[in-house]
């Protein structure tokens, strides 16, 4: 079976070919490398012995997406690509909906002119917005996410919708990632942020290893059991598995039409300051921090009920918070800069 992943030389991406070649799947990688390295998909190709058929390109470029598909016989799509910067979704929204909606949007008219009805999208836990309850389930209304990256989250599970309503034969799956860390266990691939990481995992190990001074806790007052926001982490590793869990379960589903969105995280809140004290446990590395106040858009605290993946799709994440710890250090100690 031959999958197409957009956006696979990328963090979550370069975790999921590991999964999927290992299982014995055929992938074809599309991305225009505007956050990743193609060092990373020759990293996978040395830690799984296999070949990628790699494509640059965008999936705005649609006549590239024709010959994609009028050149191989793909089966199933999984779409990683999209900016995932929170922050400059609001100063820049328009290039955030044009790259993440009209992307995909591109991607699934060249689907359907090619007849391919199988996808899987990346979406988010910020599509259940703040005013749903934790631990959110599936069953919730989405909500209204303030950022511009939120909404197109929302906007695109909404397309599918339609898209499934309109079209008899589609089938999607919607997997909404709580909050991935930690890195393959090898150490050779991991998370690559250019520039100041946004994300508190890449922070904390590039205080690690000396490359920011300390680390800013975004608030210390918020009604958690330590004043710190509360987020439910999960190991990438785990998460890559449930992408070839949903693949698999497609795959064994030949009535399945329409589309489902499950969960995916550990079903556990814990709080910045517990990630902390388990990064510097796991590694005996001290973490200098400062709280400060907190930062816009933050909600207090989320966390999934992820039954529904673990009833449907058997997957539950089996990883534990050290191992995200030791797994996250192992990748930055090994690779103080990343990929280059
Ligand atoms: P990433 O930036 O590491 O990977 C995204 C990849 O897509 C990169 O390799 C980038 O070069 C590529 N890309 C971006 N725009 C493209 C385009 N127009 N055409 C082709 N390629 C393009 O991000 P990630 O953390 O691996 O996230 C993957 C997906 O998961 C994204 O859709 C993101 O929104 C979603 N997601 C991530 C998180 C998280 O915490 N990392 C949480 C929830 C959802
Ligand atoms: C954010 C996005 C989410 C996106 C995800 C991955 C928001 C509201 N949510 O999740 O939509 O899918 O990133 O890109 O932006 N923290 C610090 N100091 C730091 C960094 C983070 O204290 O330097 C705290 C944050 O306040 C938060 C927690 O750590 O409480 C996790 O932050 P982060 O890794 O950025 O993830 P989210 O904000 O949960």
């Amino acid at each position: 079976m031959q999958v197409l992943v957009t956006g696979g030389a990328g963090y979550i991406g370069s975790h999921t070919l590991v999964c999927l070649l290992d299982q014995g799947y055929e992938v074809v990688v599309y991305d225009n490398l505007i956050n990743a390295s193609a060092e990373a998909l020759s990293r996978v190709e040395k830690l799984t012995g296999k070949t990628i058929d790699f494509v640059q390109g965008d999936v705005r470029d649609t006549d590239s997406l024709d010959d994609l598909f009028a050149t191989r016989s793909i089966d199933m799509v999984i779409h990683f690509a999209a900016l995932k910067a929170v922050g400059e979704s609001a100063q820049c929204p328009l290039e955030y909906y044009q790259n993440n909606v009209h992307g995909s949007l591109c991607l699934l008219e060249a689907m359907a002119k090619a007849g391919v009805n199988n996808f899987v999208y990346s979406s988010s836990a910020t599509v259940y917005g703040e005013a749903n309850p934790s631990p959110y389930v599936e069953t919730m209304n989405l909500g209204s996410p303030s950022s511009p990256y939120g909404a197109g989250k929302v906007m695109v599970e909404r397309i599918l919708l339609d898209k499934a309503r309109a079209n008899p034969n589609f089938r999607a799956v919607s997997l909404r990632y709580f909050n991935p860390i930690g890195a393959h266990p090898s150490g050779d691939i991991g998370e690559d942020p250019t520039g100041i990481p946004n994300n508190l995992l890449p922070f904390i190990t590039q205080v690690a290893v000396g490359k920011r001074d300390k680390l800013r806790v975004f608030g210390g007052e918020y009604p958690t059991s330590d004043g710190t926001c509360v987020r439910d982490y999960l190991h990438v590793m785990d998460l890559a598995e449930g992408h070839v869990a949903a693949i698999d379960w497609l795959a064994t589903q030949p009535s399945f039409r329409g589309v489902e969105a499950f969960n995916l995280g550990t079903g556990n809140g814990i709080s910045v300051l517990e990630i902390i004290a388990s990064f510097e446990a796991a590694t005996t590395v001290k973490i200098a921090y400062q709280t400060v106040e907190p930062r816009a858009g933050d909600l207090p605290a989320f966390w999934a009920n992820a039954e529904k993946a673990s009833n449907v799709l058997n997957w539950q994440a089996k990883r534990s918070l050290a191992e995200m710890m030791e797994d996250a250090w192992r990748w930055q100690s090994k690779n103080p800069n990343g990929y280059s």
